[in-house]
């Protein structure tokens, strides 16, 4: 089958409800998942689990939303709601980027009626594969789409098909998909993170009665009981929602108050904070993140 034919399948069988398109970076995953949106009749949506390359809501998170048919693309897409990973691939923490996929796509599935998800291009090594599983199978997926080159897909989705997770449909990647240099990729990444943060402003969170949500014991604020300056750090409220994101600014010992330059208004209560595993500049740039 080509994709057009593929698409009016995938659209007319009503019983895939999740779709999961799948494919390593510029694959056409994106444009793949874009062209069902449109063909798809009623209300529908685009769980977005690309981490790095991501379009709804900014890197770093996970985010869902409803997809109109008068948006042009599905950069116009406004977030439902967000996950925090805290990391531009769901490598660097998987625990969280598996919970939020389960989190989403539970979400966006009580409100559309159809639900397209696009993914990460982390498709190679079985580190990769175990995720792209994982992910199939907490989020229920009815039905995956794989994009593909030459073979690069064949270990996942041989085990798709051995694990009868769910029906797989390959396609070829177009011809017109042509794979962009890192430089391009982390180009994106800074440019979406900046904007971001453009409209930041520093928030003061009383340390006092401040709940940590941590993945791991290794996730904390602290290094050797140093504050590290510059964390990306998710921001959730009372009822455990991820609103945003910050960067750790600073202590105020005194006060006993944590400083964070974020775009949340102060309104939308924070009563917890979860340390990510990346650092980050208002600007945008990445840096890495060292632990002992
Ligand atoms: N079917 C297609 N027709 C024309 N251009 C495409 C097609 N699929 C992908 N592209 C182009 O290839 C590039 C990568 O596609 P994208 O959907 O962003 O890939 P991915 O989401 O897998 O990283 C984009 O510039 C996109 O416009
Ligand atoms: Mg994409």
């Amino acid at each position: 089958v080509n994709a057009e034919e593929a698409i009016e399948q995938l659209v007319a069988d009503r019983s895939l409800k999740r779709i999961m398109v799948i494919g390593a970076s510029d694959a056409g995953k994106t444009t793949f998942a874009e062209l069902l949106l449109r063909r798809m009749e009623g209300e529908s949506a685009l769980v977005d689990l690309d981490l790095g390359q991501s379009h709804v809501g900014p890197p770093a998170m996970l985010g869902w939303g409803r997809w109109s048919q008068e948006y042009r693309s599905v950069d116009e897409i406004r977030p439902e709601r967000l996950f925090f990973v805290g990391a531009t691939s769901p490598l660097a923490n998987p625990k969280a980027a598996i919970a939020g996929a389960a989190a989403l796509v539970s979400d966006a599935s009580d409100r559309a009626e159809r639900v397209v998800i696009d993914t990460s291009g982390a498709v190679e090594g079985s580190y990769a594969r175990h995720l792209k599983l994982e992910k199939i199978r907490v989020t229920r997926t009815d039905g995956v789409v794989a994009l593909e080159r030459g073979g690069e897909l064949e270990h996942i989705t041989n085990a798709i098909l051995h694990g009868r997770l769910a029906p797989v449909l390959v396609l070829p990647v177009a011809k017109e998909a042509v794979p962009k240099p890192a430089r391009e990729r982390s180009a994106y990444r800074h440019r979406r993170f900046a904007g971001y943060f453009a409209s930041a402003c520093l928030m003061r969170l009383p340390l006092e009665g401040l709940e940590m949500m941590a993945f791991s014991k290794q996730d904390s604020l602290f290094e050797g009981g140093r504050l590290i300056r510059g964390l990306l750090i998710g921001l959730a409220d009372r009822v455990g929602r991820h609103v945003g994101m910050g960067i750790i600014e600073g202590l105020d010992e005194e006060a006993n108050e944590l400083i964070v330059l974020t775009p949340v208004p102060r309104r939308g209560k924070i009563v917890a904070v979860l340390p990510g595993r990346m650092l980050l500049t208002p600007a945008g740039k990445e840096e890495r993140l060292r632990r002992r």
